[in-house]
């Protein structure tokens, strides 16, 4: 069953380690993920961008096939399915397709109209018992085609959507989407020490988890980041395993070229990514 991400949160808060939020693109993806977190005994969010979601032939689909793995693969860790970066309209659909969380990303929106959106998301989303992450202050990079310019966040901001009674916050800090260019400045800690003394007890999320190093990630979950997502770098192993196959002819000895077996390195190397990233954040353990 999914659940929603309140209770892992408040634990990994309280505890002082993350959870991962994991981005899913198909079916290798998930159980990749999902065998991990099970492995490592480890609380998982699944996210879904918009693109990944249409991809997927919609969100419906995505919540059949994530309730079918966790009981087909006997998943014992709590897993929340989450809608990463949506669209006012898209956190509307994908409560109605079954999610147990959502974002909704109100950072392009002036501050008045992110509150306004954000509040009305809050009363939807208790009533039904999903947990909501908003947003101030936008991520930069490329996801999707949105492209964000990788703000820091006013503190102040910070506070006034938290006390909308989100379940977590995404505050830009100087973290981008996809790889960290070679002069990158790294994250604004004296940003998120403000923002955390701000806003007391709420979950923060770090975004762009790809290239962050391990101790700007610890210093990080030190200062209150309690969800990590992480996306590009499962696809750049997933990529170069698969390369490394084709590369060496495997799908041209007997039947490397089923799926099963062509696929089954990428797959391996998301496990490996995903369960160097678990113990990082310290979630390992904790479900
Ligand atoms: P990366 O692709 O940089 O890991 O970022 C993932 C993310 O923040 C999804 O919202």
């Amino acid at each position: 069953m999914l659940v929603s991400a309140k209770e892992m949160l408040n634990k990994a808060k309280a505890g002082h380690y993350a959870v991962g939020q994991f981005n899913i693109n198909n079916l290798e993806w998930t159980k990749a993920i999902l065998l991990t977190a099970e492995e490592m005994k480890s609380p998982v969010i699944l996210g879904v961008s918009e693109g990944a979601g249409k991809y997927m032939c919609g969100y419906k689909t995505i919540v059949g096939m994530v309730e079918g793995m966790i009981e087909g693969l006997s998943i014992t860790v709590p897993v929340a399915l989450h809608l990463d970066h949506g669209s006012y309209e898209h956190a509307y659909k994908c409560i109605e397709a079954g999610f147990s969380s959502v974002m909704f990303d109100g950072s392009k929106y002036p501050i008045e109209e992110n509150v306004e959106k954000t509040k009305e998301l809050v009363k939807v989303c208790a009533e039904k018992g999903l947990s909501l992450e908003a947003e101030v202050g936008a991520i930069g990079g490329e996801e999707d085609g949105v492209v964000g310019n990788g703000e820091v966040a006013d503190p102040a901001e910070c506070k006034m959507i938290a006390d909308l009674g989100v379940t977590m916050l995404a505050a830009g800090i100087g973290n981008i989407h996809g790889k960290y260019p070679a002069n990158w400045a790294g994250l604004r800690f004296d940003t998120l020490e403000k923002i955390s003394e701000m806003t007391g007890d709420m979950p923060l999320v770090l975004h762009g988890g790809t290239g962050i190093p391990a101790d700007m990630i610890k210093k990080a979950i030190s200062l209150g980041v309690s969800k990590i997502n992480v996306n590009t770098e499962c696809q750049l192993a997933f990529a170069d395993a698969t390369r490394s196959y084709i590369e060496a002819g495997k799908d041209r000895e007997g039947k490397g070229f089923d799926p099963r077996k062509l696929l089954a390195p990428g797959t391996e190397a998301i496990k490996a990514t995903v369960r160097e990233k678990i113990e990082l954040f310290g979630s390992a353990g904790k479900a």
